[in-house]
């Protein structure tokens, strides 16, 4: 049996041609990582928002460039069939392409993983072209684009109330596509804009608060599982309510301490009798 080998940019086209939906999932560490290759995920993304769920920020603003490739080398070391991209952090592909370009090539060269993420739209085209140029496969994120949280003023769906803003989206999906993107992740925006996003471009679409018609969907580790419970988003499903079921296991286990009742015989390791016996009558010995 041959171990099944890494998804590459070809099975994304491949998938939306297909039609079959791309699962994706964020990852940080180990196991987020290996959870989710174990559960079939087609992509991993070394998210930004680590800023939030593993930094404890309230916004994704604080994350540099050295934290994504610290948790991308987790992420790419021990999976071997996922495709693995890494996000591009808040000003480190803003400045000029060749900031980013250079920003890039460091990501995928120190961490290994298989394409960048930046969140953009028409006026972020020539930076990608530039960076698909020098051989690195991007991926694009327009609509709702939470580095700009400050510029929106808070998390807002995006061409929901204006026709013009809508078309502008539109726009942004056609500049990333034609600048070389091999994807677009498409954050907050209405079901109806979602659906006309994917049918206009040939590049898969991936959906997160842009409803079922995207070619497929990307959710945050913690949101899924509920870990983060602080507040749940309209657009998230808990599979589990993770925080709780940790939050009650912990508790069961401070109290089994704090009442003798762990560690009990199973969970210890008793001196082989010969070696005891040896000790004790040594220890006797020190005593006389
Ligand atoms: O940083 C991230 O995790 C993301 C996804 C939510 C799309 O950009």
């Amino acid at each position: 049996m041959t171990a099944a080998s890494r998804t590459t940019v070809r099975d994304f086209q491949k998938m939306k041609a297909e039609g079959t939906p791309i699962a994706m999932l964020t990852a940080y560490d180990e196991t987020s990582a290996r959870l989710g290759e174990l559960a079939g995920v087609n992509a991993l993304l070394v998210g930004d928002t680590l800023g939030m769920v593993i930094q404890g920020h309230q916004t994704t603003l604080p994350v540099t460039l050295d934290h994504i490739i610290y948790h991308a080398q987790i992420v790419t070391r021990v999976t071997t069939v996922p495709f693995i991209i890494g996000d591009m952090p808040f000003m480190t592909y803003n400045i000029s392409p060749e900031q980013a370009m250079a920003n890039a090539g460091r990501l995928m060269q120190e961490s290994g993983v298989g394409a960048v993420k930046m969140e953009g739209g028409a006026s972020l085209a020539p930076t990608i072209a530039r960076i698909v140029q020098a051989g690195i496969p991007v991926m694009g994120h327009i609509g709702l684009q939470p580095q700009s949280v400050h510029k929106y003023g808070g998390m807002r769906v995006q061409g929901r109330d204006d026709a013009e803003d809508a078309r502008r989206l539109l726009a942004d999906a056609h500049a990333v596509q034609d600048a070389g993107a091999f994807a677009m992740v498409v954050e907050g925006v209405p079901v109806e804009l979602g659906k006309m996003i994917t049918e206009q471009v040939h590049i898969p679409t991936i959906g997160i608060a842009a409803g079922p018609h995207c070619d497929g969907q990307v959710q945050v580790f913690h949101d899924l599982l509920g870990l983060f419970d602080a507040f749940k988003p309209r657009h998230v499903r808990r599979y589990i309510e993770g925080a709780k079921l940790f939050r009650e296991a912990i508790a069961s286990y401070v109290d089994d301490v704090q009442n003798h009742r762990f560690p009990t015989a199973e969970h210890a390791f008793a001196m082989k009798p010969d070696v005891l016996a040896a000790l004790t009558s040594m220890n006797g010995a020190d005593e006389d």
